[in-house]
């Protein structure tokens, strides 16, 4: 309302720089390595000080670091939520603290949407929506069911809720595309390796997989390549995030398709904490880019790929 927008305005301009303290959620694949890059990067670029924390996946470890920054009278907080639950008490302190807080990448689940200024990110439903669209539409010739399986990212994320949502409303759009079953691989390339090994036992016939990220597709090509399958070919392979090692596959036909989430949102968060105290406008959703590649197009973005 026009409160929250005046309490924008007439909040202190920091007398040095702005001291952001961001709490990140991990380490766990390709993906967040090169968001944590950019989140490094685009605050030194911007003379933002970041006193950055990793929290090893510890929704706990993640607590105690935004109020080590409550206690640190940092000037702003950011973070990436391991999970979507459970926030609003340490988010309350901040509030009372006067420290705004901007959501990364993640989203929570909260009754006050007050209790953050900003959220930065993916549309983590439409990457979903994308992973079947494609799929289906890649088995156009064939007629009949395809079984699915599904590689789910730590139970719990907003991006594990959203891509299942996105990918199975779409599907049941035409029904061509059947969720046969699904096993969690916690994002990594291990975790989608173990998965896909008990999935294969499982299901009798797979023809597709939805690994909700390139780990966790790279880790489904080795459980399948152990099997005697050919991924890509004999089992169709759709994943989300577009780094580097998910493109390469894609190009090489282990993969079929890459719905892309970038994790370059370092600078559009930094321009948002600037905002916050420069009197620009600041949105409370700001949206990060994607597109889907096939193998063709992941060869041609490959030599600009950096991350
Ligand atoms: O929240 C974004 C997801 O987190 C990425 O898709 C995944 O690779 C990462 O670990």
């Amino acid at each position: 309302g026009n409160d929250e927008q005046e309490g924008f305005n007439l909040r202190d301009v920091p007398s040095g720089p702005i001291v952001l303290g961001f709490s990140q959620v991990g380490s766990e694949s390709g993906w967040r390595e090169a968001n944590t890059a950019s989140i490094k990067k685009a605050a030194e670029r911007n003379r933002i000080t970041l006193k950055f924390d990793n929290a090893d996946g510890d929704q706990k470890k993640q607590i105690a670091a935004i109020q080590s920054y409550i206690a640190a009278k940092v000037n702003v907080i950011a973070f990436s939520p391991v999970v979507e639950t459970g926030w609003d008490a340490v988010l309350r302190q901040a509030r009372d603290a006067g420290i705004p807080v901007v959501l990364t990448d993640r989203l929570i689940e909260t009754a006050d949407e007050s209790l953050y200024v900003s959220s930065i990110g993916a549309e983590f439903a439409s990457e979903g929506n994308l992973a079947a669209l494609y799929l289906e539409n890649d088995y156009e010739d064939t007629s009949g069911h395809i079984n699915v399986v599904e590689l789910l990212g730590t139970r719990g994320s907003s991006p594990t809720k959203l891509r299942t949502e996105g990918f199975r409303e779409t599907a049941a759009r035409h029904g061509k595309l059947r969720v046969m079953d699904s096993e969690t691989g916690n994002w990594t390339v291990a975790g989608g390796e173990a998965a896909m090994k008990k999935l294969l036992r499982r299901v009798k016939k797979i023809d597709a997989v939805f690994a909700q990220n390139d780990d966790m597709g790279l880790g489904a090509v080795k459980a399948l390549q152990a099997a005697g399958k050919k991924p890509g070919t004999d089992v169709r392979i759709v994943t989300v995030d577009a780094t580097r090692a998910g493109l390469t596959a894609l190009a090489a036909g282990k993969l079929n398709y890459v719905v892309e989430c970038s994790p370059e949102i370092g600078e559009q968060l930094m321009a948002v904490v600037v905002d916050l105290f420069f009197g620009g406008q600041v949105q409370k959703r700001v949206e990060s880019q994607k597109a889907v590649f096939d193998s063709d197009s992941a060869a041609d973005a490959l030599p600009d790929r950096t991350y």
